[in-house]
């Protein structure tokens, strides 16, 4: 900043003293001018004989000289300067830029689109009111859909997922395609700026730690202590594959805990919301809803038989991509969000913010969730103390508002 305005100050000094300069300049030409008629053969410049060679040659010539270093010196010193300071004002140019983009994000999110409708401010999360039908077209029920956090967005998406899923929205939920390419009303610049506004109120990860933490605590907080002496034996360490684990006991009540809870966040933490026919709205495992609707996600009931556990734990960790081969023979869905490794780092060559390894879910959660999953159809191992899960099919929605 003090760069920039030095620099402006200097430029204002060097214009005034052109456009001064200028100015006397053109007053004595013309004063010069007015001779009286046919003086001009006594005062044009050219027709006056010169000075000698001696007196060229003495004074008047080092004189020149000297102005000619004197000014080569002045642009050998001014042109390098010049350049030092040439990047502070680029990344001053960028800065503007980026600001300039953040905030007509935020323009678009709260009038434009008007997205805090329905996922909260600084994209808290919220709810949708929302109005079922059947494959008739027949008036079903209104609901209240949960409509996710987006503030922990960037940590389960890369920046390209975002980008499909603002264009092309989730089919069969209150969430439109907001791009030109699915039919949506924003253009391609729109829907970049409210990514760089996204950007802008991501948590950190402590952040998240302390929102999923604050949840087990309530529910359980013995089984709270022990995750966290668990996790403290795991910090630091990069290979989660191999990373210690809870007890089968504790990883069936904490993966129940992950994968159903729908409060926090307007469980932008959870599975149940894409996986449990209902859960967006109330009435998981309900079964009217379940004939009714398809979820987003599958049944992952019987999971256990198409995925190893680190088949398994290393979707979860990493979420999937489109195409990519995951499990033994499986196609991968960009919209299998990643809970473990944050899918935006390591390329911060393509412009993408890098805010390190970590993501969502730590080790310990991600391996209690695949041992919850992996106990699904098994009603002996999964009963359901925990609302919004089989055995208690109701829980509360925030009201729509
Ligand atoms: C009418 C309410 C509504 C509006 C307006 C809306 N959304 Fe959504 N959005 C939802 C709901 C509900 C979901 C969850 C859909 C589901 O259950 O899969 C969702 C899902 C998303 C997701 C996927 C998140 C995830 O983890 O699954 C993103 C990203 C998103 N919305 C961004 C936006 C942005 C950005 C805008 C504004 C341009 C916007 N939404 C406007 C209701 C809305
Ligand atoms: C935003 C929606 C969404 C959320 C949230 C979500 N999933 Fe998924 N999940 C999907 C989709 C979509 C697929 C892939 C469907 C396909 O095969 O095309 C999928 C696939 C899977 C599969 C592979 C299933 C198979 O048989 O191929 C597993 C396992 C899985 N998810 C586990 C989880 C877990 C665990 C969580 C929570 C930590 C979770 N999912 C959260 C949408 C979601």
């Amino acid at each position: 900043m003090i760069l920039a305005t030095s620099q402006r100050t200097f430029g204002f000094v060097i214009l005034a003293v052109v456009v001064l300069g200028g100015i006397a300049w053109l007053f004595a030409n013309a004063r010069a001018g007015r001779g009286e008629a046919g003086s001009e053969i006594e005062l044009a410049a050219n027709r006056k004989e010169y000075f000698s060679d001696d007196e060229l040659e003495g004074k008047k010539l080092n004189w020149a000289l000297f102005s000619a270093a004197g000014l080569l010196a002045l642009c050998a010193l001014v042109i390098p300067l010049y350049w030092l300071g040439e990047p502070g004002r680029q990344e001053g140019a960028v800065e503007v830029f980026e600001e300039t983009f953040v905030e007509r994000g935020l323009e678009l999110y709260e009038n434009g689109a008007q997205c805090v409708n329905c996922h909260g401010g600084g994209g808290g999360g919220g709810v949708a009111t929302y109005i079922l039908n059947d494959q008739n077209g027949q008036y079903v029920a209104q609901v209240n859909w949960i409509a996710p956090a987006l503030n922990n967005l960037m940590w389960r998406y890369s920046e390209e997922e975002v980008r499909y899923i603002l264009n092309y929205g989730r089919p069969g939920s209150p969430m439109a395609a907001w791009g030109g390419p699915g039919g949506g009303p924003l253009t391609t610049q729109q829907i970049d700026n409210i990514i760089d506004y996204l950007w802008s109120v991501q948590l950190t990860v402590p952040q998240m730690r302390a929102e999923v933490n604050d949840v087990v605590k309530q529910i359980d907080p013995a089984l709270y202590k022990r995750m966290i002496a668990v996790e403290k034996t795991n910090r630091g360490d990069g290979e989660p594959l191999n990373a210690n684990r809870l007890s089968r006991g504790d990883e069936l009540r904490l993966g129940e805990i992950l994968f159903n809870n729908q409060e926090l966040a307007a469980g932008s933490y959870s599975c149940a919301r894409c996986h449990v026919p209902g859960a967006n709205y109330g009435k998981a495992y309900a079964p009217f809803e379940r004939i009714q609707y398809t979820s987003f996600g599958p049944n992952l009931e019987g999971i256990q038989n198409s995925a190893t556990e680190k088949q398994h734990f290393d979707l979860i960790w990493n979420g999937m991509e489109s195409g990519k081969l995951y499990f033994s023979r499986k196609q991968g869905n960009p919209q299998m969000p990643g809970f473990g490794a944050n899918p935006n780092t390591g390329q911060s060559d393509k412009g993408v913010p890098d805010k390190g390894p970590e993501g969502m879910l730590t080790s310990a959660q991600v391996w209690a969730i695949v041992t919850y999953e992996r106990n699904l159809d098994n009603d002996s191992t999964v009963k359901s103390p925990v609302a919004g899960t089989k055995n208690s099919p109701t829980f509360a929605v925030p009201a729509a508002g």
